[in-house]
């Protein structure tokens, strides 16, 4: 079968589409016939800051398709299942799942919806839901909000009931985000952040933000939260990893701060998320209430012109390969 390869080095992406043998599965993943896969950007970032050069890494984290085999632990799925998911080697003709991480897909969603329907959606979810308790009414503010994991977390603030504060460094991005429902877009970098959220907010701050920006912004967000207001650090798209801040703040105002990352996190952690994902989420993407947001759709071939559209930032929305 055939599978992109990608290596990151200082000088930047290089891919190679190989002809690899088909993967088999363990005995609690499954195997699908790729229809559609979803581009992240962690996956994209180069390794410009640490100087680590990867070797070439099958690639790809998230896709939709077939289950054409089973592991012998696999119960719930079967061959022929219509599946979505966080999976390896996504942008390849076949791709393994851990069965755990696989959501059928609900009836009349397209392979382009479901590709990108699970990894931003559940990382959202799980800044907005378990993370940071996000109530009817709070204040959610989104840094980096035309990202995915960004316009993700905007449909399901709204889902909560949440009023939403998105920044961008495109005035045409916000201006697009407006039909989606955002309450109010600040360009950053632009006058003082929080002294705008404060004017907003009526001077309370807001209550949860999510940081897919990274470390140059962690100071104004501090500045900007509400009391026991709640800060996810999802990524670091700016390159910097220290921030000083004022942390009597963090004290007066009781704040948290939490981290959002699967790095680390353990298959049966997942997995909960995942069930939990699908009692709280799917059934709004299976309704129609949330409609993942689609940039481009790119061919098989065409995956390092998609990825070109990613790290330049030109995208709104997800960017889909269609396998
Ligand atoms: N994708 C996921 O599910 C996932 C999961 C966990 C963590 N993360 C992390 O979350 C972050 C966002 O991922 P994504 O896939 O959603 O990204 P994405 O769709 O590529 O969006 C990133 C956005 O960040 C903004 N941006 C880029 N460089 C910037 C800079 N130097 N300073 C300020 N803003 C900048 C751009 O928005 P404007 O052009 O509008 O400014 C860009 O569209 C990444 O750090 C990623 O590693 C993602």
């Amino acid at each position: 079968m055939k599978s992109w390869f990608l290596k990151n080095s200082i000088q930047g992406r290089h891919f190679q589409l190989r002809d690899v043998p088909s993967p088999e599965p363990k005995s609690d993943e499954i195997l699908i016939q790729v229809q559609a896969a979803a581009l992240n950007r962690g996956e994209f970032l180069n390794k410009t800051v640490s100087a680590d050069e990867t070797d070439y890494q099958a690639c790809g984290i998230e896709c939709a398709g077939v289950v054409i085999k089973v592991g012998e632990n696999v119960k719930q799925l079967r061959l022929g299942d219509r599946v979505m998911g966080r999976s390896r080697a996504a942008f390849s003709e076949k791709a393994i799942l851990l069965a755990g991480n696989a959501l059928l897909l609900p009836s009349g969603l397209s392979w382009e919806t479901a590709a990108c329907a699970s990894i931003t959606y559940q990382t959202a979810f799980d800044m907005l839901w378990p993370g940071g308790s996000l109530q009817k009414n709070e204040w959610l503010l989104i840094a980096g909000i035309s990202s995915g994991v960004g316009l993700a977390a905007l449909q399901l603030g709204k889902l909560i009931g949440a009023r939403v504060i998105g920044t961008s460094r495109s005035l045409q991005k916000l201006q697009l985000l407006k039909k989606h429902d955002l309450d109010y877009g600040l360009i950053l970098p632009g006058e003082s952040l929080a002294a705008q959220v404060l004017e907003i907010t009526n001077g309370k701050g807001v209550d949860l933000i999510i940081n897919n920006i990274g470390a140059s912004i962690f100071a104004e967000c501090v500045r900007m939260l509400a009391y026991k207001g709640r800060l996810a650090t999802v990524g670091s798209v700016d390159g910097e990893k220290n921030a000083q801040f004022d942390s009597s703040l963090q004290h007066t105002k009781r704040l948290k701060f939490f981290g959002v990352s699967s790095k680390m996190r353990g298959k049966n952690e997942t997995f909960e998320l995942v069930n939990k994902f699908k009692m709280d989420v799917l059934p709004a993407i299976a309704n129609g209430k949330i409609k993942p947001i689609i940039d481009e759709i790119y061919k098989f071939d065409e995956l390092p012109k998609a990825v070109d559209r990613m790290v330049s930032n030109l995208h709104f929305g997800k960017i889909i390969i269609k396998i």
